[in-house]
């Protein structure tokens, strides 16, 4: 382990979800604000952060091979490697005991601490953090200055549902919600830095719920109706949502908010009743199609996302084709598939009839060229639509700028914008991943 004094330069490499980039992002501030800087671009840090995901595939042989690679880069002075995320939560005593070049192990929920952690590591003596308070890091972590038009904000940690191949009850424990005031207060922070759209973060982000300043209770559509009232912030997006948690209230937001965008992210895992029931889901193939409908109902043009396992133990030919048959009825806007991976420690991975892996990677092409198919059409269907778009940075070509539309599609336009800007397009090609727009008139600042 490298002990030369406190580390000066820092970099934080983040894996897996959405929260994970949250929680670097702001690993990186509270680093800054204890003197620590940024390693310049393509220059060694001398302290690297890696931020990791446990929730599928070899997780833990990715983080020592990345350590072994750090070590060898380093040469004599190698960087302070402290390991954080998921995986440190998971199986951070063994990564201390196999990965002597790992001076701190840092969890989900304690990563306030890592500045007296990293300090403790420059001394000499390693450091390990893997308690689980709720919420106490937010109470402690520094005000944000980020800037940039979007930006993420965890509302709600942390889930109850125990879904049988799932790690995350484990690794980031159990359901949270943050307090209202805390959340205003931060999104305020965000828009003053710049942020013109915020992305509500949770593992059940639908399950938050709070109390506003008046005292009554609310949930998701109650937080996002509120934080429409900020008069800069143009934009609220939310996920991941689980289908049990879902309210009339957030359905009819949807309806009625105009800044909460047309785009859900509904996970389903799969299209069997039987297989959803081993993964204990606790809804069914119908009871989700009709979810979406009520959606629907009040937003027409809403884009359905989802996530897929395929290859769940046990899993039949005939019950993936009911996977098959679901995705022909709901017609995804984009969609995740993964291949099952047993996840130590978790129900489903001491079960019989685990998948081989060349009818997992079957079903997965399979599964993969339906939503691609879907991902397409829907893409196609847009063409001609007018609709902002939210200028996030500029393309490779000159004069280009890249930005969402509200759908979370990705659209390229040429002309007179700038980062930040709300532009009026008409979309006018569509491919897989993205669309061409025509810009409709200058951008009014
Ligand atoms: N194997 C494969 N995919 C998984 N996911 C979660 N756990 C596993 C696992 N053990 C997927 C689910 C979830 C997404 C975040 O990752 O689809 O919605
Ligand atoms: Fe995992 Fe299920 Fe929790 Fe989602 S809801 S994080 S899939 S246990």
């Amino acid at each position: 382990m490298r002990q030369s004094g406190n580390p000066r330069t820092f970099r934080v490499k983040s894996f897996g979800c959405q929260m994970n980039v949250y929680d670097g992002e702001r690993m990186g501030e509270l680093l800054t604000t204890r003197g620590m800087a940024p390693a310049p671009e393509g220059e060694e840090a001398e302290l690297v952060v890696l931020n990791t995901c446990h929730i599928r595939e070899r997780a833990a042989e990715k983080v020592y091979s990345d350590i072994g690679r750090l070590v060898k880069a380093g040469g004599a002075t190698p960087p302070m490697i402290a390991i954080a995320g998921c995986v440190a939560q998971a199986e951070g005593e063994e990564i201390m005991a196999r990965a002597p070049a790992v001076g701190v192990v840092v969890g989900p929920q304690a990563y306030h601490r890592l500045p007296e952690l990293v300090a403790r590591a420059a001394s000499g003596k390693r450091a390990t953090d893997t308690d689980m308070p709720a919420n106490a890091k937010f109470d402690v972590l520094p005000e944000r200055r980020r800037g940039g038009p979007t930006a993420f904000l965890t509302v709600q940690e942390g889930c109850d549902k125990f879904c049988t191949y799932c790690v995350v009850p484990y690794t980031r424990g159990a359901e949270n919600s943050r307090p209202f005031s805390a959340l205003i207060a931060e999104a305020m922070r965000l828009v003053e830095g710049g942020a013109r759209e915020i992305t509500l973060l949770g593992q059940n982000v639908n399950a938050w719920t709070g109390e506003d300043t008046a005292g009554r209770a609310i949930g998701l559509d109650g937080l996002a109706r509120e934080l429409a009232k900020l008069p800069e912030l143009q934009r609220i997006r939310y996920m991941t949502s689980h289908p049990n948690d879902v309210t009339e209230g957030l359905i009819a937001a949807h309806g009625e908010v105009d800044k909460l965008m047309p785009f859900l992210h509904l996970p389903v895992q799969s299209g069997s009743d039987r297989v959803l029931k081993a993964m204990n889901r606790s809804h069914t193939a119908d009871s989700y199609l009709r979810l979406l409908e009520r959606f629907r109902a009040d937003r027409p043009d809403i884009a359905v996302s989802g996530d897929f396992i395929v290859g769940f133990p046990g899993e039949t030919d005939a019950e993936f084709e009911e996977t098959l048959r679901l995705v022909d009825a709901v017609r995804y806007a984009q969609a995740f598939s993964f291949k099952y991976s047993p996840r130590p420690g978790t129900p489903a991975a001491s079960l019989p009839g685990q998948i081989a892996r060349e009818v997992m990677d079957e079903r997965l092409q399979r599964l993969q060229a339906a939503l691609n198919r879907d991902q397409l059409a829907f893409n196609q269907a847009s063409v001609g639509r007018r609709c902002a778009v939210l200028v996030e940075r500029k393309g490779k070509l000159p004069g280009q700028w890249l930005g969402k539309s509200p759908w979370l599609q990705s659209v390229l336009f040429e002309g007179d914008a700038a980062v930040g800007d709300l532009a009026d397009v008409e979309l006018a090609s569509a491919g897989p991943n993205s669309l061409q727009a025509r810009l409709l008139e200058p951008v009014a600042a």
